[in-house]
């Protein structure tokens, strides 16, 4: 496995942060980071960048909501207000500032991978489009998302065509169970939709 791209230093960092998240939260990352690199491998996309933005997507979910809410305050991250009323949101943005910031990661595929992987944006590459999709197929999230069997079967041919079915049935639940929708979210599927036309 060729993982040259990526600096020693990252790597010992990301595997420090990780081992030291509660062991729920750490297999999820494990799993997604196996998901990422299969998913990579369809595309001959090479699975270093893919297997460590995976495995550090969810390095800020552990952090109570206040304390997101917090640092996201304090270092300028825009807040949406939907994320200020669930903070839980903004965990892959404050995840990839405490990367950059403090870790000095400078990869930027792995940070931007990291700070959207929970709405998704328009113009993210293929590093984040499947942290993305790899984040959503978790086994454990079945029950959540019981179409992922679909999705999967899609990121083999489209990673674009995945997510935005993605997108389309996750807010179409969301809708009927009369939940907020986070805006980004609508955007990015009428970006796709339009692109993928
Ligand atoms: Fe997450
Ligand atoms: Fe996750």
């Amino acid at each position: 496995m060729n993982r040259n791209q990526i600096s020693e230093d990252t790597i010992r960092i990301l595997r420090n942060r990780v081992s030291l998240l509660p062991k729920g939260l750490r297999n999820h990352m494990f799993r997604v980071e196996e998901i990422g690199i299969e998913i990579a491998n369809d595309h001959n996309i090479p699975v270093n960048l893919v297997a460590y933005a995976c495995l550090g997507h969810d390095i800020a979910r552990g952090m109570p909501e206040n304390d997101l809410l917090n640092y996201a305050e304090n270092n300028n991250i825009p807040i949406d207000p939907i994320e200020r009323q669930s903070p839980i949101l903004l965990h892959g943005q404050v995840g990839s500032h405490i990367l950059q910031h403090e870790e000095h990661i400078n990869e930027k595929e792995i940070l931007e991978a990291v700070w959207w992987h929970t709405t998704f944006q328009k113009n993210i590459g293929p590093i984040g489009q499947i942290t993305f999709l790899a984040d959503k197929l978790d086994e454990r999230k079945l029950k959540q998302y019981p179409f992922q069997e679909e999705i999967r079967s899609l990121a083999k041919v489209s990673l674009l065509k995945a997510i935005v079915t993605f997108l389309s049935k996750s807010i179409s639940t969301m809708i009927e169970k009369e939940q907020i929708v986070h805006p980004l979210a609508i955007e990015t599927r009428n970006h796709l939709l339009q692109i993928l036309k």
